[in-house]
C-alpha cells in the first residue's frame, strides 16, 4: 500500500505505529521499501554518515537534491521526506518556499522536513500553503548544536520542557502533518504525543511517540564514529563488510579470485590469430 500523509494521520487515529528510517541512495531505499517501511527520510545526517562531516552545518541544497533524487528512484510505496539543509529556510519565508519547491521538483520529495518550532512557524505555514507537506522537528535539532553547546538532551528543566512543548504546538498550528521529536526525555515526548493531533516520530524520545526513526547506518552497525545511547543495533553489517573486504583483498593477493566462473570466454582461435 502506498504511504501518504493520510496514512500517517490514519495511523495516529488508529493507534498504529509509524516506522521510518533514513536513506541516502537508491539501492538502500529499495531494500527498505521492499521491507515495508512507512517513510524514508533523506536526512541532512547525510553530512555525518555519508560525507564524513562532523555535523550537518555544511550540507547544501545540492547535496540534498542529489541524494533525494537517488532515494526517490528506490521508493515505490514509501513516503519520501527530504530534509531542508541549514540556511535553506532560516533566512526568510521566501527562501523557505523556494527551496522546499526545489526539493519537490528536483529531488522528487513527497514532503520536506525542517528544524525548529516557534521561530520557523511562518516558514512552515508558507510552505504548507504552497501545497507542500511539512514534517517539523523539535527538541535536539542538530542544525542548532552550536547554540546548544553540543549534542545534549533537550527539555530537561521546566523552562526547557515548556519550550519544546510550545515548539511542537507551533509546528502543529502552522500546518505540519507530523513532527520529529529528537533527544528529549521519554515522559515529555509522551506528553507532547498525547496532546498533538499530528503524529510524532521519535528518535531518542522513548516509546510513547506515534512512530520511530533511526539513522540506518546506526541501526546496522555501519557507523562507528559515534553511537548515541538511544540506538539499537539490529545487525553488525559493518563487521560483515570489513570481513568481506579483507577476504577480497586476500583472494586477489593470493590469486584465488577471479576464478574461471568469474571470467568471460573467447574462442582460442581468436587469441591465436592476434598479431
Ligand atoms: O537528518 C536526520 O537523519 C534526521 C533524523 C535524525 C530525524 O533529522
Amino acid at each position: 500500500m502506498k504511504n501518504t500523509v493520510l496514512t500517517f494521520a490514519e495511523a495516529k487515529k488508529n493507534g498504529e505505529k509509524i516506522t521510518m528510517l533514513t536513506a541516502y541512495d537508491y539501492s538502500t531505499a529499495k531494500l527498505m521499501d521492499e521491507a515495508g517501511i512507512n517513510g524514508i527520510l533523506v536526512g541532512d545526517s547525510v553530512g555525518n554518515v555519508v560525507l564524513g562531516y562532523e555535523d550537518t552545518i555544511s550540507v547544501t541544497m545540492e547535496d540534498m537534491i542529489h541524494h533525494g533524487a537517488a532515494v526517490s528512484r528506490g521508493c515505490s510505496n514509501t513516503l519520501l521526506v527530504v530534509d531542508m539543509p541549514f540556511m535553506s529556510y532560516q533566512t526568510s519565508v521566501y527562501d523557505a518556499v523556494v527551496n522546499a519547491g526545489r526539493l519537490m521538483k528536483e529531488a522528487h520529495a513527497t514532503c520536506v522536513k525542517l528544524e525548529g518550532g516557534v521561530a520557523v512557524a511562518e516558514q512552515i505555514r508558507a510552505i504548507t500553503a504552497a501545497g507542500i507537506p511539512v514534517m517539523g522537528h523539535v527538541g535536539l535539532t542538530p542544525q542548532s548544536i552550536n547554540a546548544f553547546g553540543g549534542f545534549k538532551v533537550q527539555g530537561k528543566s521546566l523552562a526547557a520542557a515548556q519550550q519544546v512543548l510550545d515548539d511542537a504546538r507551533a509546528v502543529e498550528d502552522a500546518g505540519a502533518f507530523s513532527v520529529v521529536l529528537e533527544g528529549i526525555p521519554a515522559k515529555l515526548a509522551a506528553r507532547i504525543t498525547e496532546e498533538l493531533s499530528i503524529p510524532t516520530i521519535g528518535i531518542g524520545a522513548g516509546a510513547g511517540c506515534d512512530g520511530q526513526i533511526l539513522v540506518y547506518q546506526d541501526m546496522l552497525g555501519m557507523y562507528s564514529d559515534f553511537t548515541p545511547k538511544f540506538v539499537k543495533k539490529y545487525a553488525n553489517v559493518g563487521k560483515v563488510m570489513t570481513d568481506a573486504f579483507r577476504e577480497y583483498i586476500e583472494e586477489v593477493n593470493n590469486g584465488s579470485f577471479p576464478k574461471e566462473e568469474n571470467s568471460y570466454k573467447i574462442d582460442e582461435s581468436v587469441i591465436e590469430q592476434l598479431k
